[in-house]
């Protein structure tokens, strides 16, 4: 049914990579100078929710994915959000993903599920799977769901702060298109892999770690494209499966280091955190895993991909691990820092800061090109143009 969608007569693809450059150009430091506008929070979620609604997704789950996608924005990962979202509008498009499928629980046994997405979006299968096992963790004490035929659904960290709210740990991780070359290989056969764990302390202190299995984003080298800069030496391969700094090679090529580099730099321990991935996520689910995973942006088959939800009841070990937590973060924070305008932070302070600033400014930055590209896309869409009102600059 939703194949019949890809006769809608606008396109997306030419706007992707207008899309894409203006996101690289915000992570390129030149929209603090430029912007005076910011886009409200519920605006983004608005403009987004209004796009995916547009080819078919129902109301309910183009806010989720809305919604989501603003979260992104917001703790500062621009890669990850309103920029993923004429993606999963051509992915809706070409027919590789269904907007109208619904997460189905496979098996349920106690503290476990297996959930099969059908083919829907990530975000509203990623949604569907941390609420089951946080339901679970709030009887059991431990609640885990694997999930497969699923696409991507986003940033970890996400489903992780999902947890949070209930004061629950939450853990998540997901496998994707193989880009990174395990230690050894010269081609690649793993994703980036990514996941995330996080706690909460007292009041709004946390621990939020949410990252990547690989050296780097491809995104970063795109960047250091832009920039004509080439790349460190523990990020990537060339084609010829040697490792190069010349980001054009290295983009080319798709083979990403894993977290730590090469062997010498201990990069086998990033490769064995992205197969523990895949054990968690392919292995467990039944979905699609490592190599066999579609390569990124293809369209040769749909994607499958799996994910992992845990979610852990911290009272059921009554050790007061709030204060405790709390206590370490504050230890960790307070150690004397090398350079004393960088203090220590935790994993999330980094995003909090960003939150706080989007706050203060009364929205979201976007660089000027990130947003030409949406006013083109409202165009294409039929949809009412993103909204921007003045930075609040007090
Ligand atoms: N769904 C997918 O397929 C997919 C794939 C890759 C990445 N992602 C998402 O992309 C986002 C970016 O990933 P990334 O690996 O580039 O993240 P990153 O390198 O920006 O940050 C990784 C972690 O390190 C922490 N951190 C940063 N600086 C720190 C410091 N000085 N001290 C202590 N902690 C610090 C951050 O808070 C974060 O938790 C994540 O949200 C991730 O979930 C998603």
């Amino acid at each position: 049914m939703y194949k019949s969608l890809s006769s809608v007569t606008w396109s997306t693809s030419n706007l992707l990579k207008a899309w894409t450059f203006g996101w690289m150009r915000s992570r390129m430091g030149s929209c603090d100078k430029d912007a005076e506008m910011v886009a409200p929070k519920e605006e983004v979620i608005r403009f987004t929710s209004d796009s995916l609604f547009k080819v078919g997704v129902s109301r309910e789950d183009s806010y989720v994915i809305g919604h989501h996608l603003m979260t992104a924005d917001y703790r500062g990962h621009f890669s990850h959000g309103m920029n993923r979202m004429p993606m999963y509008v051509q992915d809706i498009k070409d027919g590789m993903t269904d907007p109208c499928a619904k997460p189905q629980i496979v098996t349920d046994c106690q503290a476990i599920a297996l959930v099969n997405g059908n083919n829907g979006l990530g975000q509203v299968i990623g949604k569907f799977c941390m609420e089951l096992a946080m339901k679970k963790a709030k009887k059991f004490g431990i609640g885990m769901v694997s999930a497969r035929g699923s696409n991507h659904y986003g940033i970890c960290g996400y489903y992780a702060k999902m947890a949070i709210k209930q004061d629950l740990i939450g853990f998540t991780c997901t496998n994707t298109s193989p880009l990174m070359a395990p230690t050894r290989s010269k081609v690649a056969a793993l994703g980036t892999n990514s996941m995330a764990l996080g706690m909460g302390g007292l009041g709004d202190d946390e621990y939020v770690l949410d990252m990547a299995t690989t050296a780097v984003a491809v995104g970063k080298i795109e960047l250091a494209i832009r920039k004509k800069e080439p790349i460190p030496e523990s990020w990537a391969l060339g084609m010829d499966g040697k490792v190069t700094t010349n980001a054009e090679e290295a983009f080319k090529a798709g083979r990403l280091l894993p977290l730590g580099g090469v062997e010498t730099n201990s990069g086998y321990k990033g490769y064995g955190l992205g197969l523990m991935v895949e054990v968690l996520c392919g292995i467990l689910s039944g979905s699609e895993f490592g190599p066999n995973i579609r390569h990124w942006k293809t369209k040769d088959k749909i994607a499958n991909l799996g994910h992992c939800f845990m979610a852990i009841n911290p009272q059921a070990f009554n050790c007061g691990s709030k204060e405790r937590l709390s206590r370490l973060l504050k230890q960790l924070r307070d150690l004397p820092p090398v350079d004393e305008n960088k203090p220590v932070m935790i994993a999330g302070d980094i995003e909090n800061q960003a939150m706080d600033r989007v706050d203060r400014e009364g929205g979201i930055t976007y660089h000027p090109n990130q947003l030409k590209a949406c006013e083109e896309f409202a165009k294409d869409m039929g949809i009412e143009p993103l909204k921007l009102v003045p930075k609040n600059v007090n």
